[in-house]
């Protein structure tokens, strides 16, 4: 009771504090995105630094499966982060517990250059060679024209994000997969709450390959500050995956519990004596990938607002898209079609007019205190970690990147997350316009 008494008290001071001086922040830059909370996020974080279990607890089981029940998909994993969640997806991929599904080193996965780097880096990391295949503009997304040329006898995995919160072709990738028994695994770290209709049915994007991830940084649809997913409906895989976040260890205990089983001490496991203790059995060369609860309870405050913040997103972009398209002629402006219903992450452009330089757009933009953002990595095939990675053939390319480097040199993206105010989007709205009429008159007003 005294201990309810006491929690009650420092909720209300926390109430307080967040009025004072979290609520109604005034920010001068408008930036590209940013965390949007409110005093639910805070009270949990507290409540879970009250109880100071610290590691992937309670916390952490509700958030995975308020996750699964949103995606409605059969399992969630909590990470530390999208980069360690798009490792755990690949990593799994590669069990022997596969067979000869399972990734080997050396074999091929079919991806795009304009990235987000971790996306490649585990295929790099593990041996097996990234694949690149050029992207459509403007839906910045893998050609699926070009698919099939990019095929080999070492094929194994198609591995895409929905660039942008905009779903790739799910229907020809999907196809495209089983046709030639392929996994795939969908990065959706930039496109939570993206659905899809395939077959007649809407589903949410990450939930049709066989794993999707999620980031949780607070750029992110959702954020956990750090923070990251791994969801399967596969019940193998969830297996694999669990095993290889958690140390690779074979047990399956959730935190806190001990012989779930019921076989703690008398199976044989490897070439270990009889009945060694089942919770230091490894099945595979694991990590420990997890994150804490601290950052679940964060997560699950923020998975109740997650329909809010996917229609605001989808408003402010609706917003720019409505008020830029005079521009249609200098800007290469985004687009969605029609079976898909995207969740933007960012609002991206490419300028199509040599008048418009993008290098000094973007830096008229960010003196007027407008933050903008490049397609992460371009091309990263032209990125520095990448410099020895041709001559020692770490990577194969599929036709020619052109879309690729067009986007590298001319691109650019600003905001849409839900924390930004009107006056603030029309403010984006009019510095873009007033540029463009600059860099085609030649002066300024
Ligand atoms: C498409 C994509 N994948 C993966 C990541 C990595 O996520 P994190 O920053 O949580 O490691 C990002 C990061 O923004 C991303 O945009």
């Amino acid at each position: 009771m005294q201990q309810e008494k006491l929690k009650k008290e420092i909720f209300s001071k926390v109430i307080e504090y967040y009025k004072k001086f979290h609520k109604n922040k005034n920010l001068t830059k408008i930036p590209y995105a940013g965390r949007v909370y409110d005093e639910k996020e805070i009270l949990n974080l507290i409540d879970a630094s009250l109880e100071f279990w610290l590691t992937a607890g309670r916390w952490t089981l509700q958030f995975e499966k308020k996750l699964s029940d949103f995606l409605k998909i059969k399992h969630s994993l909590f990470v530390n982060s999208g980069s360690s969640a798009n490792l755990l997806a690949f990593m799994t991929l590669t069990s022997p517990l596969l067979g000869k599904r399972a990734i080997k080193k050396g074999d091929e996965v079919i991806t795009v250059a304009a990235c987000f780097p971790t996306t490649i880096s585990p295929i790099i990391q593990y041996g097996a060679k990234p694949v690149f295949v050029d992207i459509e503009i403007p839906q910045y997304n893998i050609d699926i024209t070009k698919l099939k040329k990019a095929i080999s006898k070492k094929t194994k995995a198609v591995f895409l994000a929905h660039t942008m919160g905009n779903p790739f072709d799910i229907k020809s990738i999907k196809e495209f997969c089983e046709k030639y028994n392929l996994w795939l695994i969908e990065d959706n770290c930039d496109s939570l709450g993206a659905m899809y209709k395939l077959n007649g049915k809407w589903q949410y994007t990450g939930t049709f390959g066989d794993i999707g991830t999620s980031s949780f940084y607070p750029a992110h649809h959702i954020t956990t500050g750090e923070g990251g997913a791994v969801y399967t409906n596969n019940d193998l895989l969830y297996k694999i995956a669990l095993s290889l976040r958690d140390w690779g260890r074979d047990c399956y205990c959730l935190p806190g519990r001990d012989n779930t089983c019921g076989h703690r001490f008398d199976k044989k496991y490897g070439k270990l004596p009889l009945g060694y203790d089942h919770k230091y059995v490894y099945s595979h060369f694991g990590y420990n990938l997890k994150a804490t609860d601290l950052q679940a309870a964060i997560g699950c405050a923020q998975i109740d607002k997650l329909p809010e913040f996917i229609k605001k997103r989808n408003e402010n972009w609706q917003y720019l898209r409505e008020n830029l398209s005079d521009l249609s002629d200098i800007l290469i402006l985004p687009d969605k079609e029609k079976n898909l219903k995207p969740a933007w992450f960012g609002f991206l452009m490419t300028i199509k007019n040599k008048k418009i330089k993008r290098d000094e757009m973007i830096k008229y933009l960010e003196k007027n205190q407008i933050q903008t953002r490049m397609l992460f990595a371009g091309n990263i095939v032209r990125q520095p970690c990448f410099v020895n990675a041709s001559k020692q053939k770490l990577y194969r390319i599929s036709g020619n990147l052109e879309n690729t480097d067009f986007v590298m040199n001319n691109s650019f993206w600003v905001g849409v997350y839900p924390g930004l105010k009107k006056t603030q989007i029309k403010k984006i709205v009019n510095k873009i316009k007033i540029f463009c009429r600059i860099g085609i008159h030649g002066h300024s007003k």
